[in-house]
């Protein structure tokens, strides 16, 4: 009896990529988010690239501050065992300098902790995702002077390609050629050859059994063969997996949710195509909304089911956009265009704290602390994020539908977007803008024929609690006050669910 108990208990599935529509992601940096100990002082200098002391106890030990907010998913840093030791790089915090799949990163805690972790999450109704990368090894030294027999389980030459360095514009080279440079080289796997491939499927059916996981993050996806997922996703158990497609390029990106024969090469993929128009758009009042609206429209266009892809405007690879602009308004209405576009948004820690970067932008200067934050709940865009995260469980509560319905824009100017996200008498009209808060306020003329409001109707301004009531054709006419971002709900579906006292 026992034993049947416990071989149930292994075989539980990891959760489907429509079992993860609904959710949203809170990215953290394990090195960066908490430590075991509570420190909120520890020293962490982004620029020395140097493990600060975050963990997996950490982590477990701030999930309400995570949950109060709405998430429901966690996207964790990369836990196998890395390169050790400092480089000309520093050392490999981030997580993405592995040397061997059957050991766990140590900074960050035990097997122990990890299933902790994974059981403290789920107890919470919460999702574990974890950052794999399959596409490289890391070494410390020149190109020719690898160790292989360092690595575990791919301790032999002949399963890598031999040194060349990346030609970006050419598919094969990005495939075959090394990452990282001649002081930190990545020996590039070859992830096309069936031994690689299948010794990465058994890693990764018991890994994802062994610590419970339910989604996995791809890391440099355009630098794997494309032919290797379909199986590897099958021995995860076809699981929710969102790729790093690192392009701008929406033809290129949407490719990777094309069939490919039965099933997507990958269900989902992290939004840069939206990511690039989106950070410009809003990060000054000279911002281009017409190229966002029609990146939108393109996007609809070239990708297969956009109700997975992951949007998201901050991450450990880009500039915080409180360093592109300090408006704490511009950053709501990026915020708020975020958390209800199309997809598993992904919020990367610290920009509910409207973290800017010290020193520069990007890598490693995006990679603070956020113990520093004291972990402040009562912050505008803590607050902003959870009424958010929680209208779009709202609207999907009361309309399946709303997760399927795709997020066009309906009207956009030199300054305003306007975007839709469901059907009729339960849809969210965010009205947004980068005119910023030393912006006198405007006004934007909606018609019904692309608002579906109708006559008279009442509608609520979620974030500010204000009302807009239709004309008698159904037009509405938004006010934009200071550069804030306004995202209005019918008053009549609002009942019950608590928004402005409804
Ligand atoms: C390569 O690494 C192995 C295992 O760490 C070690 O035993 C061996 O001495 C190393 N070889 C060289 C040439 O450094
Ligand atoms: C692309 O890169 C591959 C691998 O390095 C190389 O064999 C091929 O010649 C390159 N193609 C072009 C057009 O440069
Ligand atoms: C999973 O756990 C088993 C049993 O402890 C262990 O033998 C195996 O190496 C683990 N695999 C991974 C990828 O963690
Ligand atoms: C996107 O990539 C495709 C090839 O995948 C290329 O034909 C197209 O020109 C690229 N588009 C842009 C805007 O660079
Ligand atoms: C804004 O983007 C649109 C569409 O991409 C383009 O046609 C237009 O020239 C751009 N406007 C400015 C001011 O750059
Ligand atoms: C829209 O509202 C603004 C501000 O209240 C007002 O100035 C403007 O006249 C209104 N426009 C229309 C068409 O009603």
């Amino acid at each position: 009896m026992v034993s049947i108990i416990l071989l149930l208990l292994h075989s539980v599935s990891a959760a489907t990529p429509s079992q993860w529509r609904n959710r949203a992601i809170y990215q953290v940096i394990t090195d960066r988010f908490a430590r075991t100990d509570g420190s909120t002082s520890a020293t962490c200098n982004t620029g020395d690239r140097v493990y600060c002391g975050g963990t997996w106890k950490g982590i477990i030990q701030h999930l309400d501050y995570i949950k109060g907010m709405g998430f429901d998913a966690v996207w964790i840093s990369p836990i196998t065992f890395q390169l050790q030791g400092k480089t000309m790089w520093g050392e490999s915090y981030a997580g993405y300098w592995q040397q061997d799949l059957y050991r766990l990163n140590g900074n960050f805690g035990t097997a122990a902790d990890l299933k902790a972790l994974s059981a403290a999450l789920h107890a919470q109704g919460m999702y574990l995702m974890v950052d794999i990368v399959v596409n490289h090894n890391a070494w410390n030294g020149p190109p020719s002077a690898v160790n292989y027999t360092t690595f575990n389980p791919f301790n032999n030459p002949s399963n890598y390609h031999p040194f060349c360095e990346i030609d970006y514009s050419n598919t094969t080279s990005a495939q075959v050629c090394w990452l990282g440079d001649t002081n930190v080289p990545l020996p590039d796997l070859k992830t096309e050859s069936p031994t690689v491939a299948s010794t990465y499927q058994t890693w990764i059916s018991q890994l994802m059994s062994n610590y419970s996981i339910d989604g996995l993050r791809l890391d440099t996806v355009l630098n794997v063969d494309p032919s290797f997922w379909p199986a590897f996703s099958r021995a995860a158990g076809s699981p929710y997996l969102v790729g790093e497609v690192y392009t701008g390029n929406t033809s290129t990106a949407c490719a990777y949710q094309q069939s490919s024969s039965s099933s997507p090469i990958l269900p989902g993929i992290l939004n840069y195509p939206l990511y690039f128009p989106l950070s410009a758009a809003f990060a000054s009042p000279s911002g281009n909304m017409t190229a966002l609206a029609a990146r939108i429209a393109e996007i609809h266009n070239a990708c297969a089911d956009t109700s997975l892809l992951a949007p998201f405007s901050e991450n450990a690879d880009v500039p915080r956009f409180a360093s592109l602009t300090g408006d704490l308004v511009a950053a709501q209405n990026v915020l708020a265009f975020t958390l209800l576009a199309d997809g598993v948004p992904v919020v990367y820690q610290g920009q509910e704290q409207h973290y800017s970067s010290v020193g520069g932008s990007g890598d490693p200067w995006n990679r603070e602390a956020l113990w520093f934050s004291g972990y402040q709940t009562q912050v505008p865009l803590y607050g902003l994020t959870k009424i958010l995260l929680g209208l779009r469980k709202w609207a999907g509560g009361l309309d399946q539908g709303y997760w399927g319905y795709g997020m066009w824009a309906i009207y956009s100017d030199a300054r305003t977007v306007v975007v839709r996200k469901g059907y009729p008498g339960r849809q969210v009209l965010a009205v947004l803008t980068n005119a910023g808060s030393q912006a006198p306020a405007h006004a934007v003329q909606l018609g019904a024929d692309k608002t579906a409001a109708t006559k008279g109707q009442v509608w609520m301004d979620v974030l500010g609690c204000g009302t807009v009531v239709a004309d008698s054709n159904g037009g509405l006419n938004v006010t934009i006050p200071g550069g804030w971002p306004r995202v209005l709900f019918p008053q009549a579906a609002l009942k019950g669910s608590g928004f402005c006292g409804q």
